[in-house]
């Protein structure tokens, strides 16, 4: 890995990847490079590593083709400057932005100012460098407390009940904004709604890290069954559920990763234009359903108190995936015991975290 490629895109092309040492980029990362692409990632490091980085370099064998510049999408004028000094650069995918649901209701402007003052200062740095293709990290989150399943024309913006949430919304808007003007019609934009993202590489070398306890339940889980924690605490059992626990639709981080490959050879052949897709797999497990099977995964119990309800969750969340699959051309192809499996083999070998790279030197 270096901070600046050594030659213009050599193989398909190169990819400029914003958060690409987080849990979603650092996959993605990987695909890209095994796919042939170039990739530059521009990361501040405020909830990542750049240990990740340097794994995916070791798991792909292109650290050469992996570059790595720290720079803070709110510094417009810096990132103009990366951006600019970039070997030409076909498209980017935009991770970058903070992600904690609790935490943005008492930041709120915090999360405002990085996801939203984040992707205006980077669709002016690609507008700088004539980058018109763009993948955007959005989430199920836009659609508030719709019914499932879920469909892409499910209206979104309303019963949204977090600062977070509302951010992606925002962006959403601006991006539909800025598709619909003159200039922008020209861009392809690819808004990518995530639904529950778990798992890890299989090799267990990459992986999620949070920082502090975890906001969400795999996460969670897995620290409970390497150790980490005493016990999970499971936010309500009187949802109208088969056993009263939140259902959500849990995707393969692996392919949720695929699914920007998909979205980079969609943008490649299609007419410039915005266009909007469900990453989820149409499929909704409970609470106890992810608990009984990273059981079975890790070969040990997971012991949980059931507690009250959480604020502004909801019972019942997955995805109508027809769109994904008709137009781009993509299918979750993972189950629940894969993602358990190699989300058990990142927690098992790396109890820690990232941490644990220090103790392997
Ligand atoms: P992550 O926190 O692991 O990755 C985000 C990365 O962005 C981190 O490496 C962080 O350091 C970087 N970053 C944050 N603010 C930055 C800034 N101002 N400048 C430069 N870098 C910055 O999160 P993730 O789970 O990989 O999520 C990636 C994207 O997907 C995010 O936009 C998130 O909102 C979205 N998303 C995530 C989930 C999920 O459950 N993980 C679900 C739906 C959508
Ligand atoms: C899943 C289920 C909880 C933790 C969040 C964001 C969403 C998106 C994905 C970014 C729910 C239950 C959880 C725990 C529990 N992120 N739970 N004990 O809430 O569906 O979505 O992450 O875009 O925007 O809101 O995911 O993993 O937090 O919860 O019982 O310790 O697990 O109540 O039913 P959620 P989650």
């Amino acid at each position: 890995m270096s901070s600046a490629l050594s030659t213009a895109s050599r193989g398909k092309g190169h990819v400029l990847v914003t958060g690409g040492a987080g849990y979603i980029g650092s996959h993605t990362c990987v695909q890209l490079l095994d796919a042939g692409y170039d990739v530059t990632v521009l990361d501040n490091l405020v909830n990542s590593k750049v240990e990740s980085l340097k794994r995916v370099g070791e798991l792909t064998g292109k650290a050469d083709r992996l570059a790595f510049r720290e720079v803070d999408l709110r510094d417009a004028a810096a990132l103009k400057a990366v951006v600019a000094a970039l070997p030409a650069c076909d498209a980017c995918i935009h991770f970058a932005g903070l992600k904690a649901v609790g935490e943005s209701t008492k930041l709120p402007l915090e999360y405002y100012e990085n996801n939203v003052g984040g992707t205006l200062a980077l669709l002016s740095a690609m507008r700088a460098a004539g980058i018109k293709n763009i993948v955007f990290s959005s989430s199920a989150t836009v659609y508030g407390a719709a019914e499932s399943p879920i469909t892409e024309a499910t209206p979104t913006g309303a019963g949204i009940t977090n600062a977070y949430g509302r951010s992606k919304y925002v962006i959403e808007e601006i991006l539909g904004d800025f598709a619909r003007s003159p200039e922008g019609a020209d861009w392809s934009i690819a808004v990518l709604r995530y639904f529950n993202p778990v798992g890890a590489h299989p090799s267990g070398r990459i992986g999620e890290d949070p920082s502090g306890p975890p906001n969400n339940l795999m996460p969670y889980v897995s620290q409970v069954a390497v150790g980490r924690r005493p016990h999970l605490s499971v936010f309500g059992d009187d949802y109208p559920t088969p056993d009263g626990t939140g259902v959500r639709d849990y995707i393969h981080v692996q392919d949720l990763a695929r699914g920007h490959l998909s979205a980079l050879a969609m943008i490649e052949a299609s007419d410039p234009a915005l266009r909007v897709f469900n990453l989820g797999t149409g499929v909704g497990y409970s609470v106890l359903d992810m608990v009984k099977a990273m059981e079975k995964a890790a070969g040990k119990p997971i012991p949980y108190e059931v507690g009250p309800r959480r604020p502004g969750d909801v019972a019942t969340v997955y995805a109508d995936t027809a769109k994904a699959k008709d137009e781009l051309g993509w299918v979750a192809e993972l189950g629940l015991d894969d993602m358990c499996r190699d989300l058990w083999a990142w927690q098992s070998a790396n109890p820690m975290g990232y941490e644990d790279a220090k103790a392997e030197l």
